[in-house]
């Protein structure tokens, strides 16, 4: 399968040049055509920074100083602003945590996504109502046609970020990238928004990244995933090896921290500590401090350990499965 998004060795700062801070220190992800991949972390490990830099997206004074973001053959890292508008404006789709924040109150939905359909293919917005009921029908809106004439504030919570959803696919986007896409809405709706989003990737040959701290939705929605912490990815793989096998200590603290599925069951400890800020990463391995197994070894910076196809960047990982432990 071929890599629809390919970032490599990338490298974000923030704030003055004299003195950057910096954010994401040699990220590499790829994602192919046809697949979902998860990343994960805890708040402030640099997910959203390394999505949002590799569009073009970040804010002011965020830079990439090293590294390559190919989107289907096209580089990023670099590229001019008529490249960047071309790939926002429908290479890419992006969704967002909140509807709302990406929907116009003042106007009917379904003028909206006419409006993002229009801005790429021109025409008149009237022309394109057959693409919006067909969008608004593909992400599992009911009656679309009803509800393409409502003001978000009319619609649920689900029923916005399905909205956000058909607008991310209006102009049949290579690559959706959402970004804690179902964290504002309830636990059942959650798993019927994350549906969409895979099928509309499944059955599109599209490339979909979603970013997330619960790892249960990274389970239900991805084919792989990449946890990430303090501005590094500690580890990667399949979603089925990194859950049944997890070899970084991190990786097996977050699963751990889970709360139970079934009832009854018991709820492993939590990890200790918190993450560190950027800035103030600790020297090797920064996730050393609260690490249950470092050792002297970790305060210098750990190798990438890629034994039996697997990929952590651990001194020592872990390579007994966590059966049992709970
Ligand atoms: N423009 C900026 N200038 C300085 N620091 C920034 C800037 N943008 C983000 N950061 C810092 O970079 C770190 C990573 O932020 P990021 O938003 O990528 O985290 P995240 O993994 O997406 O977390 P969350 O799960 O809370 O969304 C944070 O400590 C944040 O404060
Ligand atoms: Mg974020």
């Amino acid at each position: 399968m071929t890599d629809v998004l390919s970032i490599e060795d990338l490298w974000v700062e923030a704030g003055d040049p004299r003195d950057p801070v910096t954010l994401v220190r040699g990220v590499s992800l790829s994602v192919e055509a046809g697949s979902v991949v998860g990343l994960v972390g805890e708040s402030g490990s640099g997910k959203t920074v390394t999505c949002m830099a590799s569009l073009g997206l970040a804010g002011r004074g965020v830079r990439i100083t090293r590294g390559s973001v190919r989107l289907g053959g096209t580089e990023l890292v670099g590229a001019d602003e008529p490249t960047m508008r071309r790939v926002r404006g429908g290479v890419v789709g992006t969704v967002f945590q909140d509807p709302l924040g990406a929907l116009n109150p003042l106007q009917r939905v379904g003028d909206q996504i006419a409006e993002a359909v229009q801005l790429h293919r021109g025409g008149r917005r009237r022309a394109h109502r057959d693409r919006v009921v067909h969008l608004l029908t593909q992400v599992g809106v009911p009656d679309p046609a009803r509800r393409a004439r409502a003001y978000p504030h009319e619609l649920s919570g689900g029923m916005r970020q399905r909205v956000a959803i058909a607008m991310a696919l209006a102009n049949d986007p290579s690559l959706v990238v959402a970004d804690e896409p179902t964290t504002a809405l309830d636990v059942t709706v959650q798993a019927q928004v994350l549906d969409v989003i895979r099928r509309a990737t499944k059955d599109d040959g599209r490339a979909a990244l979603i970013i997330t701290h619960d790892l249960g939705l990274v389970a239900e929605v991805a084919d792989r995933v990449a946890v990430m912490y303090a501005g590094q990815i500690v580890e990667k793989g399949s979603v089925a090896e990194v859950f049944a096998a997890p070899r970084h200590p991190y990786t097996q603290g977050l699963l751990a921290s889970r709360p139970a599925l079934e009832p009854g069951r018991r709820r492993l400890s939590a990890m200790g500590g918190r993450p560190p800020l950027p800035g103030s990463w600790p020297v090797g391995c920064a996730f050393a401090p609260r690490c249950p197994v470092a050792v002297e070894a970790c305060t210098t910076p750990p190798p990438v350990d890629q034994s039996d196809g697997r990929w952590s960047r651990c001194w020592h990982p872990q390579v007994e499965s966590m059966e049992g432990v709970s």
